[in-house]
């Protein structure tokens, strides 16, 4: 099985009309405070194209039935459109087989099905779990609830004043006592993108599982888990352009097969009697209850829309954008960039001297400018930094070198208030 990036470079596709990308956006026809909405807030959630919307309301208008359970014609329609999605998603991150995808809730609820699954059966007193310094808490506080339950020990690896990971540290902390390793790909507060191949071997060199928090990565760049050789990786829907209250584990089919379920109820069984009950197969052994079945179906939509769109040409667009805007930015006075590293996509996140965040935001959003002001679930990150939040503009396929030049203009605003 080819991955998207693969068959994008096969089928030879470059053209990128920003232009027609921008018309299958509804949403950003809008006007926001009387002026053109320019949305760039991405990194918290993306806008959805027509396919997705159009793909949600003809499920409910004509498909909508239960799934796994009917035999009549509705539902087993319903079923297929269900199954056709995880195959989609397993295309789209070069899954070994689509039982290897979990749908989930969000990226939130993949990595706490792992530490409740494969974490609680593996990890015990004096084992350790290690992350980065750089994890949004969805990477940091399930593996705290799962060390203190068992007496484990959670280790972080640092990073650099670049918000660079260091990997001969977190080598360093890897061990026989290293139960799983769970590093985020792309951070969301910073930018970095990290090593994660060789964070992967490092970790394999010690036996060592390792997750990879894929939430910011999977929209800005082609992902193949079997390249990258990890053991789990999540993604969010509502950040690949997709619908909200969905998202995807991948998880290594040895791994799940001998993982224990993660709730408890239908679907998920293969027989139940007062006495004993006995587990259904992946994937549906994670999936407890009838799942969000038009989530599913939306997001199948979302990555055959990113599919066609092609990361080649989401990933050089997006490049350029980053490169026009951090020179941009960097000519503002007191701007000072908050994550630095060689390796980083889409994320801009700064500090203006003399003047807090959230008032920054606030400025920007009376020109009719998205961001985001705040830790962005980074607390650890900000402290690592010295500051109690940025200001963050972070960036999609839709977004212009127009809408940088408004964000100038509404930053240079923000310059004249507090002068
Ligand atoms: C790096 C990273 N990990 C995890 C998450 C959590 O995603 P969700 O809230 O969709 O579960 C986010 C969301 O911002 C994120 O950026």
């Amino acid at each position: 099985m080819m991955s998207v990036a693969q068959r994008n470079v096969a089928a030879g596709r470059a053209a990128f009309d920003i232009q027609s990308i921008r018309r299958q956006f509804p949403i950003l026809a809008q006007t926001m405070r009387g002026k053109p909405l320019v949305y760039l807030d991405n990194a918290a959630t993306t806008q959805k194209p027509q396919v997705v919307l159009d793909t949600l309301s003809q499920y409910y208008a004509a498909e909508n039935a239960n799934i796994h359970r009917g035999v009549y014609a509705l539902s087993q329609d319903a079923t297929q459109a269900y199954e056709g999605a995880r195959s989609k998603v397993a295309t789209f991150l070069n899954a070994a087989e689509p039982a290897e995808i979990i749908f989930t809730r969000n990226a939130t609820e993949g990595i706490n099905l792992v530490a409740q699954t494969f974490g609680r059966s593996e990890v015990g007193a004096g084992d350790e779990v290690v992350i980065s310094e750089m994890e949004h808490h969805s990477n940091i506080v399930p593996w705290q609830l799962l060390c203190e339950e068992k007496g484990a020990r959670l280790r972080v690896a640092p990073i650099n004043d670049d918000g660079e990971l260091v990997l001969d540290e977190l080598a360093a902390l890897l061990g026989p006592r290293t139960k799983l390793v769970s590093i985020v790909h792309m951070s969301n507060s910073l930018g970095t993108v990290n090593p994660v191949r060789e964070v992967v071997e490092l970790a394999h060199g010690f036996d060592i599982p390792i997750l990879i928090d894929g939430s910011q990565a999977a929209y800005h760049m082609p992902v193949d888990v079997r390249a990258l050789d990890c053991d789990f990786y999540v993604v969010t829907g509502h950040k690949l352009y997709g619908p909200t209250g969905i998202g995807a584990l991948y998880g290594r089919r040895r791994l799940l097969d001998a993982m224990p379920p993660y709730q408890g109820g239908g679907d998920m069984i293969s027989s139940v009697t007062f006495e004993r009950t006995t587990y259904n197969e992946v994937p549906h052994k994670f999936e407890a209850g009838t799942p969000h079945i038009a989530g599913a179906i939306g997001l199948g939509a979302a990555v055959d829309f990113l599919d066609d769109v092609g990361f080649d040409a989401i990933v050089s667009h997006e490049r350029r954008l980053l490169d026009y805007a951090t020179v941009a930015l960097s000519g503002l006075p007191g701007l000072r960039f908050i994550g630095t590293a060689c390796e980083k996509a889409s994320i801009l996140s700064f500090v203006l001297d003399g003047v807090h965040p959230h008032d920054v935001g606030t400025i920007v959003d009376t020109e009719g400018v998205a961001i985001r002001t705040g830790h962005h679930c980074t607390q650890p990150v900000m402290d690592r930094f010295g500051v109690p939040a940025t200001a963050r503009a972070s960036l999609a396929m839709y977004n212009t070198t127009g809408d940088i030049d408004r964000l100038v203009t509404a930053l240079s605003k923000v310059r004249e208030v507090f002068s």
